[in-house]
């Protein structure tokens, strides 16, 4: 197993690419299953999650190339329609291989994954959403077993006690575009990563209208047909890099990004008092000024996203003052606290708050990484830490972040990877 070890207190100076985004390439992979025509994927982030989609993707009978970041998908799925456990038990992510195997095989036998550490997270939209187009729907042995003798367009609503679910929106869409008939999703995701897999599934002949909205319709379409598609930018990776620049008191220039994905972040950095430019297609994060308190509520897009809660607390621990961070939608993501607290963080939680009161420095100690975000707030610590901060378990970095350290060592940070 890798760690990290990292000395803090530089400001963070230069200029980054940002990776295409984890949760848009997940979805899109899976979304070729609903062909047998060959699909590339341009702008793919090499990331483990990615891997184990395309092992998925290879299980059930497809031809996977990668090389740099173009994805190729060919040959004919061999009708195999089981997603294992021990491959979906390891990202979430791969549940959303259940809606194109039901819409094209008319079957899928798909495991569950489970829960994990930032929280329960059910799966009965999924179902509620398939059932709706007419599938019929066990759970035996751990698997989701799925059939349907033909699927059929529906008006669903979709929305749960936490709001819009993106990968049961995805699913869904993806069970619809080949359902006869039209399909409305109500309360549907809005996230920008549901706008780029229905802009892929668009290209492959889907009839898709109102994507990026709480209201997605499909008309269903007989077959859909081999496409070309460069996916988004990761608008975490981005925004990770942002309070990066923020916490260590440095400017980066970030390449590649969309400014309109981000309002929610750049809008509490002002808050905080943290300069953010728009350039072309490029941000300039200035973050030499003191910094000030601010609370954040996570919400559905165009919310604040709970993918960045870890890091923005990690800001505020370092920020003189009290702020209030509110979890709403993952009600467990708060496995850093107890990390953040052992470098000196003064953070407690209360129910679905935490109170960051915000403390003069933070000291680097060996820290555990418990998920992939927690990991990415426990390395911005380190980076302004006092002293080595090591950080174990880090395999769950690299399930979402692109060669973190690299991008990290060339904006100036002391910070190298180590067997354990
Ligand atoms: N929910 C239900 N029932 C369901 C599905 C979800 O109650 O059937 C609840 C969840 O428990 C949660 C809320 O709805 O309270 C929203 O969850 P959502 O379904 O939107 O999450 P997800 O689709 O499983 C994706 C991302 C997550 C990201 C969330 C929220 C992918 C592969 N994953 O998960 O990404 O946090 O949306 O934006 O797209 C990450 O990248 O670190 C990550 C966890």
């Amino acid at each position: 197993m890798d760690k990290l070890v990292v000395f803090g207190a530089r400001p963070l100076i230069g200029e980054v690419k940002i990776s295409g985004a984890k949760n848009a390439v997940l979805p899109i992979l899976a979304a070729t299953l609903l062909t047998d025509e060959p699909c590339t994927i341009k702008n793919s982030p090499n990331l483990r999650d990615t891997n184990t989609m395309i092992r998925i993707l290879r299980s059930l009978g497809k031809n996977v190339e990668f090389d740099r970041d173009v994805i190729e998908v060919t040959s004919k799925a061999n009708g195999k329609f089981t997603a294992e456990y021990k491959l979906v038990s390891t990202m979430r992510g791969s549940f959303c291989v259940l809606g194109p195997l039901l819409a094209k095989l008319n079957k899928a036998r798909v495991s569950l994954p489970g829960g994990c550490v930032i929280g329960v997270r059910p799966v009965d939209l999924h179902l509620k959403g398939i059932e709706a187009l007419g599938a019929e729907v066990k759970i035996e042995g751990g698997y989701v077993n799925a059939k349907a003798k033909i699927l059929k367009g529906n008006h669903i609503y979709l929305g749960g006690e936490f709001g819009s679910s993106v990968l049961a929106t995805e699913n869904v869409m993806m069970a619809a575009t080949l359902s006869k008939g039209k399909t409305i999703i109500e309360a549907a995701a809005c996230e920008p990563e549901v706008e780029d897999l229905a802009n892929f599934l668009v290209k492959m002949g889907a009839r898709i209208e109102g994507q990026g909205t709480p209201r997605i319709e499909i008309e269903g379409v007989k077959n859909l047909h081999g496409a070309e598609h460069k996916v988004i930018p990761d608008r975490i990776e981005a925004g990770t890099f942002l309070i990066a620049a923020a916490i260590t008191k440095g400017k980066i220039t970030l390449n590649g990004v969309i400014w309109q994905h981000l309002l929610a972040v750049i809008d509490k950095l002002a808050q905080a008092g943290v300069r953010v430019k728009r350039t072309d297609g490029r941000m300039i994060v200035n973050a030499k000024t003191r910094l000030k308190p601010v609370n954040i509520t996570t919400l559905p897009y165009p919310g604040f996203p709970t993918d960045l809660q870890a890091q923005f607390m990690a800001l505020m621990a370092v920020t003189p003052g009290i702020s209030i961070i509110t979890e709403k939608i993952f009600q467990d993501r708060f496995m850093h606290i107890a990390e953040l607290n052992r470098m000196g963080a003064n953070i407690q939680r209360e129910g679905p708050h935490s109170i960051v009161q915000g403390v003069k420095y933070l000291s680097g100690a060996p820290l555990m990484a418990s998920d992939l975000r927690a990991s990415a707030a426990l390395v911005l610590a380190g980076l302004v830490a006092k002293g080595r901060t090591d950080i174990s378990r880090i395999y769950h970095l690299d399930r979402g972040y692109e060669n973190l350290e690299v991008k990290l060592k060339a904006l100036g940070a002391n910070v190298r990877r180590e067997k354990e």
